[in-house]
């Protein structure tokens, strides 16, 4: 025995003495570490920069963790959390509430040291005021009662909730307990989206059991959400057999406020969007953009600013980025963290994915006071505090919202529309106006069923998409449980050999059956 070992010992010294100056030369002179170049600063951006961090360890073949460069058009970092100064005070211009499951979001700002809050609608939730408009009247209203008086509060909240079962009778005990009911309406409880919140979750498991996606499709069908992408919310609210009634007002207004659009999205944005609340809604205080500013600070990223990215080129070995300031930057792995829907970067060989539209919302934000007679009311205290609208196409806002009473001839408004509304409109609406920002947002995907998804891997090489996730629901915290996804696909694939091999065995192969666009 001991001699057959005595061998094969010495050969392993001789082998590692061999090899020695190749292991010397390796972990000195070694090459530079790889770059990822990343492609938008918005919360999906910055997660991935944030989870390549959090998940690189360094083997033999990637020693060094990457050099990490961040590319954002604008001159600041966040996409689509951005805020609006009105009166000395910021309000969320874009994505505003995150739920109390973002948990994504809940650890970013427990690491990061931001503070939360509620957001301004959910601030006193009973008591915030709804109304139903469908151009000419108001079909519903809830009953609007100022009292300091708790005990008043709760019966008007009761009251409010047999209004409501009144109007959309039985159907409601579907969507929710009885007592909540009223709450549902900023809260939206329902039964297949709770079940679609606990499918969700899956997606923070452990990452010991939780595979690594390389399409968006294989993604939705392990947490058991795909066939949500395949119907209509409107198909799957029949299915469960919600009154008609109650899908042409009160859901509708719902899909109307969070996604611009009607219950003709898919279940699963739909399901979504009437996730979105139940109480211990929340928004990082001062402004959720600090999310991808934080994450970007604290992640050892070259941020460059002000610098959009028109061309991704693969070269081979790495691809050319080039920008707008004339710069050309090589990176062995590209990230495309911005919905390629209306940007014009020009790609290399082209890619192909499937067709998509965004969803336009224009964000006005207007200080002073609404006009009752526009409403057919007396006074501005019978405006309920929300308005929310039916799908009518001569509507011409989609819901009207009070942010902050400064005092009783100065309000803070925030109006969602499909179009922009015009200073005629807003002169017919308001009796005053201090003050007027608009924001055009190429809001969200406008959803369909079935979805199509473009795939994470565009090239099958190392051009990564986060935002191929948000047609299945665009939140802050979809693009968050995305971008976690690409860090480790990218990690999977470039940094470690072995699995880099296998998967790229298996790249990604279009449909040929489907619509594909080439950018
Ligand atoms: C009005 C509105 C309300 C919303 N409400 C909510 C809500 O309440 N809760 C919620 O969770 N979500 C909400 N959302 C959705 C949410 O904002 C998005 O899902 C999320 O912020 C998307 O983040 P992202 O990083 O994927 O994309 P983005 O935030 O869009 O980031 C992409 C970034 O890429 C940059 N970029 C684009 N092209 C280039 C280029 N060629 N070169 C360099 N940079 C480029 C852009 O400037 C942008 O900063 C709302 C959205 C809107 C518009
Ligand atoms: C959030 O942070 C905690 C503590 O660090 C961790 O255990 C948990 O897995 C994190 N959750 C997610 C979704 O990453």
């Amino acid at each position: 025995m001991y001699s057959d070992l005595k061998p094969s010992f010495s050969f392993l010294i001789l082998l590692f003495l061999c090899l020695q100056p190749l292991i010397f030369s390796l972990s000195t002179d070694a090459s530079p570490p790889p770059t990822v170049c990343i492609v938008g600063s918005g919360i999906g951006g910055s997660s991935v920069a944030h989870f390549l961090r959090h998940y690189f360890h360094p083997s033999p073949s990637q020693p060094t963790p990457p050099n990490i460069k961040i590319f954002e058009r604008s001159y600041v970092v966040g996409g689509r959390m951005a805020t609006v100064s009105i009166g000395g005070e910021s309000f969320e211009a874009g994505a505003s509430i995150l739920h109390p499951k973002n948990y994504h979001a809940l650890n970013y700002s427990n690491l990061l040291g931001l503070k939360v809050k509620p957001p301004p609608a959910s601030e006193d939730d009973d008591s915030m005021s709804l109304g139903i408009w469908d151009g000419k009247k108001f079909v519903f209203k809830t009953l609007q009662v100022d009292s300091k008086f708790p005990l008043v509060q709760k019966i008007v909240s009761y009251v409010n909730s047999f209004r409501i079962f009144f109007r959309y009778g039985f159907s409601l005990l579907k969507m929710g307990s009885f007592v909540e009911v009223f709450v549902l309406f900023i809260a939206f409880l329902f039964l297949p989206k709770k079940s679609t919140v606990d499918s969700f979750l899956k997606y923070y498991e452990s990452p010991e059991r939780r595979p690594i996606f390389e399409t968006v499709d294989e993604m939705l069908k392990w947490a058991g959400l795909y066939n949500l992408t395949t119907q209509t919310l409107q198909d799957e609210l029949i299915g469960i057999k919600l009154s008609p009634l109650l899908i042409k007002e009160l859901v509708t207004v719902i899909t109307r406020i969070n996604y611009g659009q009607s219950v003709y999205i898919s279940g699963l944005a739909g399901a979504v969007s009437l996730a979105g609340s139940g109480g211990g809604l929340w928004s990082v205080d001062g402004g959720n953009w600090q999310m991808a500013s934080g994450l970007i600070n604290s992640s050892d990223v070259s941020l460059h600013l002000n610098e959009e990215i028109e061309s991704i080129s693969y070269l081979g070995e790495y691809y050319e980025l080039n920008s707008t300031k004339r710069n050309s930057y090589s990176c062995e792995v590209a990230v495309v963290a911005t919905p390629l829907d209306e940007v014009n970067i020009r790609f290399s060989p082209a890619v192909s994915i499937p067709e998509r539209k965004l969803q336009h919302t224009h964000a006005t934000f207007v200080r002073g006071l609404l006009n009752p007679a526009y409403f057919g009311l007396r006074t501005v205290a019978e405006i309920p505090e929300l308005v929310g609208t039916l799908e009518d196409p001569d509507l011409p806002f989609t819901c009207i919202s009070v942010l902050k009473q400064l005092d009783e001839n100065d309000t803070t408004y925030k109006i969602f529309s499909r179009g922009p509304m015009s200073d005629a409109l807003l002169d017919s609406i308001f009796s005053a106006r201090l003050q007027t920002n608009r924001i055009n947002w190429g809001a969200y995907p406008h959803y369909k069923a079935p979805e199509l998804f473009a795939p994470f891997i565009l090239d099958g090489q190392h051009l990564y998409y986060v935002n191929a996730f948000e047609n299945a629901a665009s939140t802050m915290e979809t693009s968050a449980v995305a971008a976690e996804n690409v860090a480790r696909l990218i990690l999977s694939r470039y940094f470690s050999e072995a699995s880099l091999q296998s998967s790229n065995l298996q790249s990604f192969s279009p449909d040929a059956d489907v619509s594909h666009f080439d950018l």
